[in-house]
């Protein structure tokens, strides 16, 4: 039998589509301040009662709804944020579908109330499961809106049932809080769960609300972003690679103030850190990015987290430099200063490095007992000629070599007080930076004995032959032999042990993806990095002063020189107020 084709009621449409944009909770929570947000609001009040679901409501202190267009607010397909296809395409605001109210009404008991400037008192709405339940009433209310939404998915028990615990669904409604209040510091915010206040941020400077949301740990950690590129800005703040987390659900990343999980952003900052963290390590992030609004589609997905850029190669280059930037300048410890997490980390260390100290004194007195004052008046001579030479080199960041400690660490004096540096892990560095470096100049190329002939899907051969010469440049010679056979001619030299087919294959994913070589680099970082630690000065080499002091000149030279390729700090810098601490001096 044939069912006749009929079209659907209104609020079963409504349901239909509710069922994209309002997942859980926390889906409501973000519909309904990004309606506030739009509104102009300053000032958002968010009360939730059982993990919002049984209640969810959100006062602003917006423009409001005129009375008349009450209804409209509620009807699929009404909004007043565009009105043309144009419009959508140079879209600023956070909504535009006009049916993130209808949605939510359908599927829950709503009530809105409202009030303009120009009304005397406010007007208020009610629907229930998508049904309008009285006509618009009068209200009392101040300027603005207030969202009301109880007994989420009452009408839709199927769906009622995907709800998880209150405790879930509130650490939910929470996480979509913070996006938003790290997009908008300059609006005040208020969370009350249960009747008791939760959150609250006063409005403030972006660094004020990244404190009082990601609060200490990445305060300390944090390194400033910014940059500017034709019709891209970037704004926000990055962690240091020494401190990472396992996971990654420290990373914020808006565009034009959407909150957005995006592909090309995420694969941009990855690369950024790669060189400087472990791959299974993850940083900390808070990006704000503005774009010309017809340079981006935010129309991807009714939920509005994914976006098209028209350009998403430019926009990842423009990410991936600025933050390999910041990190290179700076990554490390400051040498002026050490920071609270710094000075944690050291302690340890102190110990260690005192323990170590008495013992090459130790070992020395039971070698030299007879030259014992020869050993101090030759530190001592050392000593007087590096006070000379600052005062002539100025302030050498990384100081002057003065002894090696069991052939692991390099003791140094700058103007500050002492350095301390992990010889082996700096020399490392050093060395990858180089390679890196020589890797910039030129590529070169291995020619196969015997071309590969590798068996591909006709998406890839036509992928590979349109970008045919970037993959020479890439030192990758590519010919298609039939529509779904390719040949590889030569690879580049430094991968000779890499598997050509699987490089082969993650670049053209690649560069669809980025349009740029970001798996080349991934891949041929990864062998400089082994080539750097294989020779790099193993540790318990002795090293002379001048290698000592030769190794510093370079570090100072060499970007990113404050970590290991591994993200271990290379130095460590001990003021002589540290040291006066230790000793407690002056109490
Ligand atoms: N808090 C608010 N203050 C003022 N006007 C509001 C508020 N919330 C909703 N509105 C009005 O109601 C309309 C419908 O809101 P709704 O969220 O359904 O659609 P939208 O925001 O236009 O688009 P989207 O579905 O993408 O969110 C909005 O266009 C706006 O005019
Ligand atoms: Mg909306």
């Amino acid at each position: 039998m044939r069912n006749a084709i009929a079209a659907l009621p209104d609020t079963l449409i409504s349901q239909i589509a509710a069922g994209e944009v309002v997942e859980r909770p926390a889906s409501v929570v973000k519909e309904v301040l990004e309606n506030a947000i739009d509104a102009g609001s300053r000032v958002i009040t968010v009360r939730l009662e059982e993990g919002g679901c049984q209640r969810i409501s959100i006062q602003d202190d917006g423009i409001g709804i005129v009375h008349t267009e009450l209804k409209l607010a509620v009807m699929r397909h009404a909004t007043s944020k565009i009105r043309s296809l144009t419009d959508l395409e140079s879209v600023a605001s956070l909504g535009f579908r006009g049916e993130a109210l209808a949605s939510i009404a359908s599927v829950s008991r709503l009530s809105i109330t409202t009030k303009t400037t120009e009304d005397d008192h406010a007007w208020q709405i009610q629907v229930s499961g998508g049904q309008l339940l009285d006509d618009i009433n009068p209200a009392s209310g101040n300027t603005g809106t207030t969202i009301d939404v109880q007994d989420l998915y009452f009408n839709t028990p199927a769906r009622r049932k995907f709800l998880k615990s209150a405790q879930t669904e509130l650490g939910h409604c929470l996480d979509v809080i913070r996006r938003i209040a790290l997009s908008r510091p300059d609006i005040a915010f208020a969370i009350w769960h249960n009747g008791k206040i939760i959150d609250r941020w006063t409005n403030g400077s972006i660094e004020q609300r990244v404190d009082a949301i990601l609060g200490e740990e990445f305060h300390n950690a944090r390194i400033e972003v910014q940059n500017m590129a034709g019709p891209l800005s970037i704004r926000g703040f990055i962690s240091k690679p020494t401190s990472s987390r396992a996971r990654a659900d420290q990373q914020f990343s808006f565009i034009n103030g959407r909150f957005v999980r995006d592909k090309v952003i995420q694969h941009a900052i990855r690369s950024a850190y790669q060189d400087v963290l472990h791959g299974d390590r993850q940083p900390m992030v808070v990006l704000s990015l503005e774009i010309d609004p017809t340079l981006v589609d935010v129309n991807v997905h009714p939920a509005k987290t994914e976006v098209r850029f028209r350009e998403s190669g430019a926009v990842h280059q423009f990410l991936y430099k600025t933050i390999q930037n910041a990190l290179s300048s700076g990554g490390g410890q400051s040498i002026t200063t050490i920071d609270h997490q710094a000075a944690q980390d050291i302690s340890p260390i102190h110990s260690n490095w005192l323990g170590q100290m008495a013992n090459q004194e130790l070992s020395f007195r039971q070698s030299n007992k007879n030259s014992i004052d020869q050993f101090f008046s030759k530190i001592d001579t050392k000593h007087l000629t590096q006070d000379q030479d600052f005062q002539t080199d100025n302030d050498l960041p990384l100081g002057h070599a003065i002894a090696q400690i069991h052939g692991i660490y390099i003791l140094s004096q700058n103007k500050h007080g002492l350095v301390l540096i992990d010889m082996h892990a700096a020399h490392e560095r050093v060395l990858y930076e180089k390679l890196k470096q020589d890797l910039a100049n030129g590529i070169k190329i291995q020619q196969l004995l015997v071309p590969l002939v590798m068996h591909a899907s006709e998406l890839e051969v036509s992928k590979a032959q349109e970008h045919q010469s970037t993959l020479k440049q890439l030192g990758l010679d590519v010919a298609a032999l039939s529509p779904t056979d390719l040949a590889i001619r030569t690879i580049p030299s430094l991968l000779q042990k890499a598997d050509p087919i699987s490089l082969l294959r993650n670049l053209l994913s690649d560069l669809d993806l980025t349009g740029s070589k970001a798996v080349l680099d991934a891949v041929q970082h990864e062998r400089l990095a082994t080539q750097a630690c294989h020779a790099a000065v193993r540790a318990h080499r002795l090293l002379s002063l001048a290698e000592m002091d030769s190794l510093l000149r370079q570090m100072e030279q060499t970007e990113r020189a404050d970590q290991c390729n591994h993200a271990r700090p290379t130095w460590i810098q001990l003021s002589i107020q540290d040291l006066d601490k230790l000793f407690m001096r002056g109490k």
